[in-house]
């Protein structure tokens, strides 16, 4: 496979870090930019980002002493030093807008984590197994922009990572009305419990927009392109609520199902077990080999346990059963910030290197 020269806007971050971590071994990847605020840039990524590193594994040596560059400043710069960046920066909306086209519209294509592209209708919002198809639409968004490589594609939110990719080999049953309580973890707020102790023995009932994403989200990967743009699926009514949890990593949701034609816990049960997508067809580097694993055990899946299968990059299932005012209910669980994040951005990266995109 091609290698390809990658940049990380954000990496000083959490879910820039995590990217860091992620890409030290790639083996089509190689980091080549470390990117970041003002505050940050001149400095080493060891010195602005040592003192604030929240992962498990070290910082990578390789790229200890890479000088970080300025993110804003430097776009033309960064867009001639790789082929593509990633994406994760903490700023206003608008903001992130307007620096992820301006790194497009210098021909540096734009793998994003953040939410402020996702309803651009000519932006792909992509969970690989699910709608590989929508990185199509790209023709058109280049057309728009006026470029021949430059793009965005971004992820979904961490919070649908977990059901949306359950609910989908369901939707040949008619998906009639979904009802999901996700259950956190404090990752997703970029915390870990000394940044964040007043998380400790607490729940929070509220995410800010976490349950408007939550909703509307699913519609638009299970949308279809229709000339130029990403048109939302009308079905199913999702309803939400999202609660903060005392766990540092991982998000479970609690969901409610009922369908047009009710199928047999059997037939939900075989279509998990069979569901694989376009990444494990093509082998990408990150694709979890069995997207979706069924736990028979009552009391799992368990955030602890569970969240880091297959490189914190595969659904787990469990508890799946009839219902008295739904068809059925269960409960998964994924990674927030492997398969909710960065690993997510990496899987897309991989899609669109496969397909030609980057080059
Ligand atoms: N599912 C997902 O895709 C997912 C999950 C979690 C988070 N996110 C999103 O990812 C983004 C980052 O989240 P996080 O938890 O990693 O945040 P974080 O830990 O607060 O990191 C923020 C990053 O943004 C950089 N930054 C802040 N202001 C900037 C500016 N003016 N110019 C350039 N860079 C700037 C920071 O650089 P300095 O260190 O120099 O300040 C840092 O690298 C957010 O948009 C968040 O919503 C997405």
């Amino acid at each position: 496979m091609k290698q390809y020269n990658v940049g990380i806007i954000g990496a000083t971050g959490m879910v820039g870090q995590r990217f860091a971590t992620l890409l030290e071994n790639h083996p089509w990847f190689n980091v080549k930019v470390l990117a970041a605020s003002p505050r940050s840039a001149g400095q080493t990524y060891e010195a602005a980002a040592g003192s604030r590193w929240k992962m498990a594994v070290p910082m990578p040596e390789s790229m200890k002493n890479m000088i970080l560059m300025d993110a804003s400043a430097d776009i033309e710069k960064i867009a001639s030093m790789v082929d593509f960046c990633f994406c994760a920066v903490d700023m206003k909306k608008d903001e992130i807008k307007a620096l992820e086209e301006a790194y497009a519209k210098a021909e540096c294509p734009i793998v994003s984590n953040n939410s402020a592209h996702r309803f651009t209708p000519d932006v792909p919002m992509v969970v690989p197994e699910i709608n590989p198809d929508h990185i199509e639409i790209i023709k058109a968004q280049r057309q728009r922009l006026g470029t021949k490589r430059g793009f965005i594609a971004v992820k979904s939110n961490c919070s649908i990572q977990s059901y949306v990719p359950a609910l989908h080999p369901l939707r040949k049953f008619g998906l009639k009305n979904v009802l999901a309580c996700t259950y956190q973890a404090i990752s997703g707020a970029g915390k870990n419990f000394e940044t964040w102790p007043e998380m400790v023995d607490n729940l929070i009932p509220y995410i800010g927009g976490e349950e408007e994403k939550s909703e509307q989200e699913p519609l638009k990967v299970w949308g279809e392109i229709k000339g130029n743009e990403i048109v939302k699926a009308s079905t199913p009514s999702i309803t939400t609520q999202c609660l903060r949890v005392p766990v540092s990593d991982g998000h479970t949701a609690a969901v409610f199902v009922s369908f047009e034609n009710k199928p047999s816990k059997e037939e939900i049960l075989r279509l998990w077990a069979d569901f694989k997508g376009v990444p494990q067809e093509l082998e990408l580097p990150s694709a979890p080999k069995q997207f979706i694993h069924y736990f028979e055990e009552n009391d799992r899946p368990q955030a602890k346990l569970d969240r880091n299968l297959e490189n914190g990059m595969a659904v787990s299932t469990g508890r799946l059963r009839e219902d008295t005012q739904y068809d059925y209910k269960f409960v998964c669980l994924s990674h927030n910030t492997l398969r909710g994040a960065a690993g997510g951005g990496v899987l897309l990266a991989e899609l669109l290197a496969a397909k030609g995109y980057f080059d």
